[in-house]
């Protein structure tokens, strides 16, 4: 089967210099998600109609089995398929689809295609509470379809309709090329329809088969930001839906928001205000805090990430402590059982089996061994001002408060670094390393005190 995907639009009533199917859902544009689900039926061919912001769009979706038929001027649905045809196989069928129209299954656009066989001529249909805008599906008494009108041109009776025209339809690919050549304008919006091509179809013999989704969300499109935003909902409500179904504890389904793919063991319980970004999985037992942010990381079994915390591009292992106010940034490993608290941050860094920095510190470009204890304050100073150097400190070293270690550096094993040193040269394993400062105290000294003014 060939699938054509109708992107050519304005999307005028966005407001955006952005092209309409590249605004996001769920992090990924429009487009992507149409594409995403065409991708899952196995097209011969998959052809993106583009016009409006043309090269954008294109950038924004390119890849290797994705061809692009440019619609120069938006002269209507039925032109911008006719733009396709040469791209397409004539001796399969083809599936229309929307750029703009994200959230359908593919099990529905797979129940039309069996339908519709290699020779038939499909429509999805809804039925809707308030048809008005839509192109209504006009059938005779015994109830075959007849025809589609659009909204503009149907006559009081037709406006009554309920039963309306989702757009996605499927059709054999000879015929409709010859069907979209002899399509006329002669409409109230001056357009080419795709939608005259059943009346075409009709005449030459062919009944046209219907069938309809099993939820209505699944045909909406987008064509301002509140439509976008209501969609984001019903896509967010399926995956915490998901989520629950799979096991999962939400504390609220409605406050979470998944923008890429979360996967979870068992026992995972997730608090209110979470965002979840790119490829994130949650090991079993994992127990996520309110207001966490997590792209793009692995959290091992048993592990705590308490409220607050921010986690892009990281590694953690099981039974380790996170937060509240955690951030770690790209390249950290936290190795099993380790701890790292409030106000710390780590990037580009070991942390190893055990060890902790539980308190307002900095590691970058770091490897720490196991059961290291970093104090509070401890700050590993990676940059010279042109380039990044690495610490490395061993098992077993006691990092003292309100350290600094200037890297390159390395710090051996079993080292004990006094509360407020500067570390700027290697230290052998076993020692205590402190600089000479003294403490003076100057008796019987006066505050200074505010003037009367
Ligand atoms: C169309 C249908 C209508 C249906 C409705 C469902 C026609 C004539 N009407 O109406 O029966 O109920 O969709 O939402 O088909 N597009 C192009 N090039 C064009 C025109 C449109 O690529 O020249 C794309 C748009 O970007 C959009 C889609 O096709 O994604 C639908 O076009 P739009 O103008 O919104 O059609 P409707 O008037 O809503
Ligand atoms: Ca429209």
């Amino acid at each position: 089967m060939n699938i054509v995907i109708l992107a050519a639009g304005t999307g005028k009533r966005m407001r955006s210099a952005l092209p309409k199917v590249l605004h996001p859902l769920a992090g990924r544009p429009l487009l992507a998600h149409v594409i995403d689900t065409a991708r899952t039926l196995n097209p011969t061919r998959l052809v993106v109609v583009v016009g409006h912001g043309a090269d954008a769009v294109r950038a924004a979706v390119a890849a290797p089995d994705v061809q692009f038929a440019l619609q120069a001027q938006q002269l209507g649905t039925g032109h911008a398929v006719q733009q396709a045809l040469p791209l397409l196989d004539p001796s399969v069928p083809t599936l229309v689809l929307y750029g703009d129209v994200p959230l359908t299954r593919a099990g529905t656009l797979k129940q039309l295609t069996d339908a519709v066989g290699q020779q038939g001529y499909g429509v999805l249909t809804v039925t809707l509470d308030d048809p008005s805008g839509y192109g209504r599906i006009v059938r005779d008494a015994r109830g075959k379809v007849l025809r589609i009108v659009e909204q503009k041109d149907a006559t009081p009776e037709q406006q009554a309709i309920a039963e309306i025209n989702t757009g996605i339809i499927a059709a054999p690919t000879g015929q409709l090329a010859g069907w979209l050549a002899s399509l006329k304008n002669d409409n109230s919006q001056g357009e080419f329809y795709l939608t005259d091509v059943v009346e075409l179809a009709i005449e030459a013999g062919i009944e046209i088969v219907t069938t309809q989704p099993d939820d209505e969300w699944e045909t909406l499109g987008v064509n301002s930001k509140q439509q976008l935003a209501e969609l984001e909902r019903v896509y967010q409500r399926n995956v915490a839906e998901a989520l629950l179904v799979a096991g999962v504890t939400l504390a609220d389904p409605a406050r979470l928001d998944v923008r890429g793919t979360l996967e979870c063991g068992r026992d995972v319980s997730i608090d209110v205000n979470c965002v979840f970004e790119g490829t994130v999985t949650l090991a079993d037992n994992v127990t996520i805090g309110p207001n966490c942010v997590i792209r793009n990381a692995t959290i091992g079994a048993g592990t705590r990430v308490d409220a607050f915390t921010h986690i892009d591009g990281a590694e953690v292992g099981a039974q380790a402590v996170l937060g509240p106010y955690a951030r770690l940034r790209p390249g950290a490993q936290l190795k099993d059982e380790s701890h790292v608290g409030n106000f710390v941050e780590v990037k580009n860094a070991v942390i190893g089996h055990g060890s902790k920095a539980n308190h307002l510190t900095y590691i970058g470009d770091a490897d720490i061994g196991a059961r290291v204890n970093i104090g509070a304050g401890t700050i590993t100073c990676n940059y010279d001002g042109a380039n990044k150097h690495r610490t490395i400190i061993e098992d077993d070293v006691f990092v003292g408060s309100d350290t600094q270690l200037v890297a390159p550096v390395r710090v051996g094993r079993g080292v004990t670094i006094a509360a407020g040193t500067t570390v700027w040269k290697d230290v052998a394993p076993d020692q205590l390393v402190l600089n000479d400062k003294t403490q003076t105290s100057k008796p019987g000294y006066v505050r200074p005190v505010k003037k009367k003014s």
